[in-house]
């Protein structure tokens, strides 16, 4: 937790910088990007309250850090974050993040033209959700910068929400995308509610696999709900989805927060996607961060993934020791497709205003230390 006198900014500046080094991403990149996000609200001194009840992170620090990890390739840090406004509100967060999208698009040179096709289907009208626009900021270890944004498919009202997103896949030309995602996605008559739209995104930048996003959280979910999800992608192997689930101990149901199905549509498809990724909130289903370390391990260790890497890119962001709270690992996600090369990444929080404390339960956590993360 942070403390003394810092500032927002210098706390998780602090651990991005140590991030950078562990993870072998130069640092001036993602630092100047972390001061674009918080600006002007990174200043304010820690130990002020928080500022805005943002859904970035369990503890409302504005930024959540991740690394992506693919085989044969090196690591990416990334960055996810909500600008907020010094006076914040819907509408003024709204327009703080719509500069950030200017002023990186200028710095950047970042094609803004499906930003453009989408933006007024999500964003016209009276914001009606807490957030209106997300960033992921991408960096990867020649530097490079690769920024998405994420629109609330809720931002006008949650009952709108299929009829926004089945609008803006229209517009970018996926057509069918909406129907093949439903079929696989959606549990019969369950759409809207325990299958909800949580995210709508795209990537701004123009390389050739630049993408569009479609998630869905799944309430309440078990393993056969999500392997049904991940049908949606023509040869998704249904036991990778297996796997990841026994070796996190998240057969489910999961009744805590919801699995989550990512869709990734490149040029050239049309009606399906070609990429799934499953997000666990591993926090939820472990009882301190020790446990999430291990099962993110045991997940990596089988897709053939460094664990090394990880394991200094905690030491890098923890400010505590792992047994004694829960969720400074708040996700971990798996890549999944038919020929790609498997891809994992871990979701870290900073906890610059609040570590949660850790659950115990002795009995189950014995049972769990001696056999289930094999
Ligand atoms: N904190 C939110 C949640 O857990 C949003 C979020 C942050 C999220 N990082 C994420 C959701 C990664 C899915 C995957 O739902």
């Amino acid at each position: 937790m942070g403390g003394g006198t810092s500032s927002l900014y210098e706390y998780i500046d602090g651990q991005l910088r140590m991030l950078c080094a562990a993870v072998g991403v130069p640092p001036a990149g993602p630092r100047a990007g972390l001061g674009a996000l918080l600006d002007p609200v990174g200043a304010r001194p820690l130990a002020e309250p928080v500022l805005w009840p943002t859904d970035i992170s369990d503890d409302h620090t504005p930024v959540e850090f991740s690394i992506a990890c693919e085989a044969g390739k090196p690591p990416t840090v990334r960055i996810l974050g909500e600008r907020l406004a010094p006076q914040p509100g819907r509408r003024a967060n709204l327009r703080a993040a719509l500069e950030l999208v200017d002023t990186l698009a200028g710095r950047f040179q970042l094609p803004l033209d499906r930003f453009h096709q989408v933006r007024r289907i999500f964003l016209d009208g009276d914001p009606r959700s807490d957030f209106g626009l997300w960033f992921s900021l991408v960096y990867r270890h020649t530097g490079a910068l690769e920024p998405k944004v994420y629109f609330n498919p809720d931002a006008r009202g949650r009952e709108r929400a299929p009829g926004l997103v089945a609008a803006a896949l229209d517009r970018l030309g996926l057509h069918g995308a909406y129907r093949t995602t439903l079929a696989n996605g959606v549990r019969p008559g369950r759409l809207n509610d325990l299958d909800r739209f949580a995210f709508f995104a795209l990537d701004l930048h123009d390389r050739p696999y630049a993408r569009v996003k479609l998630y869905l959280a799944h309430h309440d979910a078990d393993s056969d709900d999500l392997v049904r999800a991940a049908r949606a992608v023509p040869g998704v192997a249904e036991t990778a989805v297996r796997d990841l689930l026994r070796l996190t101990g998240c057969t489910g149901p999961l009744t805590g927060r919801p699995a989550v199905s990512g869709y990734t549509f490149v040029a050239g498809d049309t009606d399906r996607p070609s990429g799934y990724s499953l997000y666990l909130p591993i926090r939820d289903y472990v009882d301190d961060d020790e446990q999430a370390r291990r099962a993110v391990f045991a997940v990596l260790d089988h897709l053939g993934l460094d664990t090394a890497v990880i394991d200094r890119a905690i030491d890098a962001v923890a400010r505590r020791p792992l047994d004694e709270g829960v969720g400074l690992i708040a996700h971990v996600s798996v890549r999944l497709t038919a020929d790609g090369a498997p891809g994992a990444t871990v979701y870290l929080s900073s906890e610059a205003y609040r570590v949660t404390p850790p659950r115990r339960h002795g009995l189950v956590k014995a049972q769990l230390g001696s056999e289930s993360w094999r």
